[in-house]
């Protein structure tokens, strides 16, 4: 059986450089824990970040949805750190309800900070990761990009979107040693989830504890079921994968 790749350091990000988006999140938080446990320099960015809010060496607040921020947070990173080394596009919002409950505003802001973003830091980013001989960008698209789920068309169309990012650059930069591969997750137990049953003016608990039966597995998702994953496509463990969607679902198809 291989080892897993640590470049010696027993450590698989030693020596190298983070950013996470969406660091506030019970995602992002969880990706954070994971890259720092293994060495990374991790630079945290959300809207806000209270003291103490993130375990990140370096938090840099502001709104994805400025095109000149998102732009520039790459080589800001590269500029307090020295380098980059893995982007993790990971923040991101979900519009409920059907195309016709939906404003302009919910298709603009969506689009903005769950395509867009993504799609300005990884074009600022693969300048900077190619000058450096390599890196690796992991996307949280979602299961519902690669098969709708109901009643959410704004949400499942933007992460179709940046699973298709995620395909096509994966396959344009291959030869940069730049890997692009995104993490696609079904329910996750975070604020984006509970919010759902919120709105209803349902219990979330207890709508957790109902969802947890449809799932094979027997629960949905912890933060850090999907964190291990994205640590995984950002190490040297996945070396050889390029443009992969991984579906991680505890067994549960989108129905
Ligand atoms: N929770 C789930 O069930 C689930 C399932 C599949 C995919 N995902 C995806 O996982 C990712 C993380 O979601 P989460 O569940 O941790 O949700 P979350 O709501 O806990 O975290 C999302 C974070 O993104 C940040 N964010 C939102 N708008 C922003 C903006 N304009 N600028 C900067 N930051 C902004 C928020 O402040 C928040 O901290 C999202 O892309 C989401 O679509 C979540």
């Amino acid at each position: 059986m291989a080892a897993l790749s640590t470049n010696g350091s027993g450590q698989r990000f030693a020596g190298q450089t983070a950013l996470v988006t969406g660091a506030g999140g019970g995602i992002g938080g969880a990706i954070i824990a994971r890259l720092k446990a293994e060495g990374a320099c991790v630079v945290a960015t959300d809207l806000s970040l209270r003291d103490g809010q993130t375990d990140a060496d370096h938090v840099i607040t502001g709104d994805l949805i400025d095109p000149a921020f998102a732009d520039g947070l790459p080589s800001a990173v590269q500029k307090m750190t020295g380098r980059l080394d893995i982007l993790c596009n990971n923040a991101g919002i979900i519009a409920r309800g059907e195309i016709t409950q939906a404003s302009d505003d919910d298709l603009r802001r969506s689009l903005a900070i769950n395509v867009e973003a993504p799609f300005r830091l990884s074009r600022s980013a693969i300048p900077i990761m190619a000058a450096q001989g390599g890196g690796a960008i992991v996307n949280t698209a979602s299961c519902w990009g690669l098969q709708p789920g109901p009643s959410h068309p704004i949400y499942v169309m933007t992460k179709a979107a940046l699973a298709s990012l995620t395909q096509c650059l994966g396959r344009d930069h291959a030869h940069q040693g730049i890997r692009v591969n995104a993490v696609c997750p079904n329910e996750v137990n975070t604020a984006m989830l509970r919010s759902g049953f919120e709105i209803r003016g349902l219990d979330p608990q207890a709508g957790i504890a109902a969802l947890n039966q449809s799932v094979p597995l027997g629960r949905i998702a912890e933060p850090e079921d999907i964190a291990d994953v994205v640590a995984f496509l950002a190490s040297d463990d996945a070396r050889y994968m390029v443009g992969a969607l991984l579906e991680v679902n505890g067994g549960k198809p989108v129905g």
